[in-house]
């Protein structure tokens, strides 16, 4: 496997939501290359196949597991699935998230269906994913809880680079999802459980393209311009590092907190991001 790190998670199990694509789905290729047998959680079973393929493809270990995160019972049914098939859970990553209500792309303002599916998506989400795994970790006192939140979740850096309000309930959520990790990291520490955070930047996936088409549609000055250039752009105006991260770099972070190395570590919010933010 083309990975230096190959034993690091070696007898670990992972479940990783949101993993059919994108950043969840560079995580769990990730864990899988450094030795972790991985659940693919994802909405639909067309949604996990490509991740659990292309991690056996590289000699992985995968099954694919359905759940919508916003869905207690949804959570609950595929943790025992995974405890079913693998024996237990060591690490947990809560990366399932959406940037907005369908529509998105059109909106200038947000909407209440915007503010209503970033709360149940990106942080009841959080506590559906968690709530079903503590149980087991604690009675097992060991475990890592993961969860993906954004440098979006940060204080602005004061730079407005895209026009209208439509991004406000998404920032928020993020915000939402760091606290949450520092709440649960104090909660769980006593069991042994460590929570933290990554907050990734700027990531070509497919909910940054939706940002970028919704900034061509509403920014007279960028019209003309391809998605993929306004993402060119807004890295180049914020970015120190000068590039986007790829889903690999979320993923080897997300590695170093489930890895031992790590053990001394909880509560804590890690930019990846090149820079953008720096707090
Ligand atoms: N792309 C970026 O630049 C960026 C930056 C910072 C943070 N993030 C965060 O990283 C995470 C992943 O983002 P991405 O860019 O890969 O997004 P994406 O839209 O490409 O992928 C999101 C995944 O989550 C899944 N999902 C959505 N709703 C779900 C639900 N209810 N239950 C289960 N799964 C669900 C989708 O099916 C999809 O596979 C999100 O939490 C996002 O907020 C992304």
């Amino acid at each position: 496997m083309p990975d230096s790190m190959a034993k690091q998670l070696a007898g670990k199990t992972a479940l990783v939501t949101g993993a059919g694509r994108g950043i969840g789905q560079g995580i769990a290729v990730v864990l899988a290359s450094r030795g972790a047998a991985i659940a693919v959680s994802d909405i639909t079973e067309a949604a996990c196949a490509e991740t659990v393929a292309l991690i056996k493809s590289n000699g992985g270990s995968a099954i694919a597991t359905v759940a919508d995160v916003t869905s207690q019972d949804s959570m609950n049914a595929a943790t025992e699935r995974v405890l079913s098939e693998f024996g237990h859970m060591d690490i947990a990553v809560a990366n399932a998230g959406v940037i907005g209500a369908p529509g998105y792309e059109d909106r200038l303002t947000y909407t209440e269906a915007d503010w209503e599916m970033t709360y149940r998506v990106n942080v009841k989400g959080l506590s559906h994913t968690a709530d079903a795994v503590i149980p087991h970790m604690k009675e097992r006192r060991a475990g890592r809880i993961i969860v993906i939140a954004s440098h979006g979740g940060r204080p602005p850096r004061g730079i407005k680079q895209r026009p209208g309000t439509v991004s406000m309930p998404y920032s928020t959520s993020k915000a939402a999802a760091i606290q949450f990790a520092h709440a649960l990291a104090i909660d769980l520490a006593l069991h042994n459980i460590n929570v933290n955070c990554v907050c990734p930047g700027t990531l070509w996936t497919p909910m940054w393209e939706k940002i970028a088409v919704n900034t061509v549609r509403h920014d007279p000055a960028l019209s003309g311009l391809k998605p993929r250039d306004v993402f060119a752009r807004a890295i180049k105006a914020s970015t120190p590092l000068g590039r986007g991260q790829t889903p690999e770099d979320i993923g080897r972070v997300v590695a170093f907190f489930a890895s031992d190395d790590a053990s001394e570590i909880t509560g804590q919010a890690l930019n990846v991001n090149g820079g953008a933010v720096m707090s």
